[in-house]
């Protein structure tokens, strides 16, 4: 489908969704510029999607409900960002929206493109792991971003990233005991639910594009067993479907803000009490599994540069950069 029909679709659909009682075809086609046809033709296609709605003679369309899928004009009809997610490319099925996005970076796609799969059959997981994306359940996006500062403070969008997933999830779902394993890892009751890969592409001193891959397990009902124990789906834990466009939008709508404030001093010291109320290590026993020598230490939150303060039992305080070494809580995976 080409990105002009995309486009008119999620613009009635964003006026169906704004208008409380009917509106018209005509009033529509007028609105958007398009003929009558084209809405009716949108309106019987949005139909045969899942979308219920009503045709009144001499009144209009009304929205009654719309399906939970995820699809372009699903997402660009409820985007209310500037920038982040402004443009969206999405697929049904893809091998990995990482690698997407980076063709569309080399493409000179503008910083604030989103890409969203419905399936991921490649999906990539940090430290060459694989990540699992089912159709129709899980969240595969990935954000492509191109900031103007120095390449080393990349690893703190990762964290404002896990900041703004975690956001949205207490946001939308009080219910859920939300948290973060450092520096990335969303858990809910403890347990996985969304995994963050950053990639870039810079050179010493300049940065040519950052990617940052979302992963959500959002309406699984099961996981393998082996990863019962770690990993487990937001409709798992609150015992209902959640809506994934809401999720995509409100990560959105936040890391554009936390973005606005990081760009400001380039670095987290305004998030520092936000992340550390996440954190689920904070004040806990960790093992560093640093490759100079693995150590033991209680972790007493991050520090403006993103970094795990982690005070030793002599009292020594050491910070451990992310990337550079994996945590381990001492019992179990956090
Ligand atoms: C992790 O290992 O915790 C990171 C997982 C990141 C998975 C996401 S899904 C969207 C994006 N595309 C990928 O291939 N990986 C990331």
């Amino acid at each position: 489908m080409d990105r002009k029909i995309i486009s008119v679709k999620a613009e009635i659909l964003r006026e169906l969704r704004n208008t409380k009682g009917y509106i018209s075809g005509q009033e529509i086609s007028d609105k958007l510029g398009v003929s009558r046809t084209a809405v009716w033709k949108v309106i019987q296609q949005l139909e045969a999607e899942g979308y219920d709605i009503e045709a009144v003679t001499n009144k209009g369309y009304h929205l009654i409900s719309y399906p939970e899928i995820l699809s372009s004009g699903e997402l660009m009809s409820r985007m209310t960002t500037l920038w982040a997610g402004r443009r969206v490319y999405y697929h049904k099925e893809t091998e990995s929206t990482n690698e997407d996005a980076k063709y569309l970076a080399e493409e000179g796609m503008e910083h604030g493109s989103l890409v969203v799969a419905d399936m991921q059959t490649g999906g990539k997981g940090r430290r060459g792991r694989t990540w699992v994306s089912p159709a129709g359940e899980s969240i595969s996006m990935s954000l492509l971003l191109r900031p103007d500062f120095l390449p080393d403070k990349a690893p703190m969008l990762t964290l404002l990233m896990a900041i703004s997933v975690a956001e949205v999830i207490t946001g939308l779902h009080r219910d859920l005991d939300v948290k973060i394993k450092w520096p990335n890892d969303v858990l809910v009751n403890s347990k996985k639910v969304c995994g963050i890969l950053t990639e870039m592409s810079a050179e010493p001193d300049y940065i040519h594009h950052v990617i940052v891959g979302v992963g959500i397990n959002a309406n699984q009902t099961l996981f393998p067993e082996e990863l019962q124990d770690m990993a487990t789906s937001l409709r798992i834990e609150k015992g209902e479907k959640v809506d994934r466009t809401a999720l995509i939008i409100g990560i959105m709508e936040y890391f554009e803000y936390y973005y606005g404030i990081f760009a400001e001093h380039l670095d987290v010291s305004d998030f520092v009490d936000i992340y550390d109320s996440y954190l689920i290590n904070k004040g806990k026993e960790v093992r560093i599994l640093d490759p100079k020598g693995e150590y033991t230490g209680v972790a007493e939150g991050i520090n403006d540069s993103g970094a795990l303060i982690v005070k030793l039992s002599d009292g020594t305080i050491k910070t451990v950069s992310t990337g550079e070494v994996s945590v381990r809580g001492i019992y179990g995976y956090v």
